[in-house]
């Protein structure tokens, strides 16, 4: 069994540029591809899954050039999308799937979506159903929950719908849906889920109607181009949060961070286990904010993670639970099931990680109790081609007595392509 060898650090120190944005580039590349005009994207991420969906939209007909972190797209309107000749690859990217299918449900043209063996297993009806409940037509695996997935739209029908769990993906999804569909369309959630797509259907020119945990959205308006700054994605400034408030010596500062609030539960509990975190040079440039986070080393102690806050830190789970192996006390995770149908089933995936690097992890059927220690010994950890356990396990590496050789480690190009690059740069052994 091959893998990357990550060794213990001694000390870490410096400025770390965390990439763009996933949510946020996904996001302005779509939209710019729905949009008449051009549309500038800086700061763009260039990781595997948000260049899947530039691909996808290169089979719709839009065109766009990358040059290094920018991306100029000429968007025609979505109604001049071509029919694609060949299916949509979507790669690993969950938010590529769901986020076509409802834009795709807006259009008349048919089309064919599939992905890789992750996203092949990963449920598609929280976003079919309600899509055929507006009129689109869509075929697939059990009865459209699974991709390969062929939908046909147009014609749809604006529709109030409720929905069962909090997802940023199918709210985004029948919000661009209801941008083709006759009246109104409205998503009321369980708990509010990250405002992306609200946000930037605003700064496209958009109406988007927003109180409380619902959002709406009237069809025919039209989307006009525009110059998005993507910020530095919080959900990769997370492994330095934890690895500077953990690593004994230095202090790591990353600059231009999004501090969207609905994506800032990571903040909350990593200052609540004792973290000290400082948000500087907070600013708010035409709809998402972003500040300078500096971490400094700190005694954690264990937490309850539960309710209202998930969705706010959903991606962020993998990573607080190497913190919480390592802070004194215990840390509960609870009301989190839906990390059973992330890039893998992080809930078990996560347990039996960090079981393998030593912890002391008991599996919940919705989250994790996780009792910490000092050091964790280290070992052999898999990522299953999640790029959230690949980073996860090498920051654990930094933070134990042995390191832990990562294997799968190459999927951190799924949103953060130089990682161990940039750990490089940081790390002093
Ligand atoms: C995302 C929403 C979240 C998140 C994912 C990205 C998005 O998923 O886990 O990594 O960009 O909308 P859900 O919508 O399934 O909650």
């Amino acid at each position: 069994m091959s893998g990357v060898m990550v060794k213990p650090a001694s000390a870490v120190e410096g400025t770390v540029t965390v990439p763009g944005d996933k949510s946020i580039s996904h996001r302005a590349a779509l939209l710019g591809g729905m949009a008449e005009g051009e549309t500038r994207i800086t700061n763009f991420l260039a990781g595997d899954d948000c260049l899947s969906t530039l691909a996808c939209l290169a089979k719709l007909g839009v065109t766009w050039e990358r040059r290094g972190s920018e991306v100029w797209l000429q968007g025609k309107g979505t109604a001049n999308w071509r029919e694609p000749e060949d299916v949509l690859d979507v790669g690993n990217s969950g938010t590529t799937a769901r986020l076509f299918l409802g834009a795709l449900a807006a259009s008349p043209l048919a089309a064919t979506l599939t992905g890789d063996a992750s996203i092949r297993q990963r449920p598609m009806r929280r976003v079919t159903d309600p899509l055929k409940r507006m009129g689109a037509a869509i075929i697939g695996r059990r009865n459209g929950d699974f991709v390969p997935l062929t939908i046909r739209g147009g014609g749809l029908k604006g529709y109030a719908h409720r929905t069962e769990v909090a997802s940023a993906q199918v709210k985004s999804a029948l919000l661009l849906a209801g941008l083709g569909a006759d009246g109104v369309t409205s998503v009321e959630e369980p708990q509010v889920s990250r405002d992306h797509t609200e946000r930037m259907l605003r700064a496209f020119g958009v109406p988007v109607t927003m109180e409380g945990r619902m959002v709406q959205v009237r069809g025919g308006s039209r989307l006009r181009g525009q110059t998005v700054a993507v910020p530095a994605d919080i959900s990769s400034a997370a492994f330095f949060l934890v690895l500077g408030s953990l690593a004994g010596r230095g202090e790591i500062v990353l600059p231009e961070v999004g501090i969207n609030p609905t994506r800032t539960g990571i903040l909350d509990v990593l200052r609540r286990m004792g973290a000290d975190i400082e948000v500087l040079a907070k600013r708010e440039p035409a709809g998402e904010g972003r500040a300078t986070l500096r971490v400094r080393p700190a005694d954690l102690h264990g937490t309850e993670i539960a309710g209202e806050i998930i969705p706010r830190l959903i991606d962020e789970v993998p990573i607080l639970a190497v913190a919480a192996s390592l802070a004194e006390g215990e840390t509960v995770i609870r009301d989190a099931a839906e990390l059973r149908v992330k890039e893998t089933d992080r809930i078990q995936t996560v347990a039996d990680g960090l079981r393998g690097l030593g912890a002391d992890v008991e599996e919940l059927p919705d989250g994790l109790r996780i009792r910490g220690k000092k050091r964790l010994p280290g070992g052999r950890a898999k990522s299953y081609g999640d790029h959230r356990l690949a980073m996860s396990w090498a920051v654990a590496g930094l933070l134990s007595q042995e390191g832990v050789a990562v294997e799968g480690m190459e999927a951190a190009a799924v949103s953060f392509p130089d990682f161990l690059a940039v750990l490089d740069q940081i790390v002093k052994r």
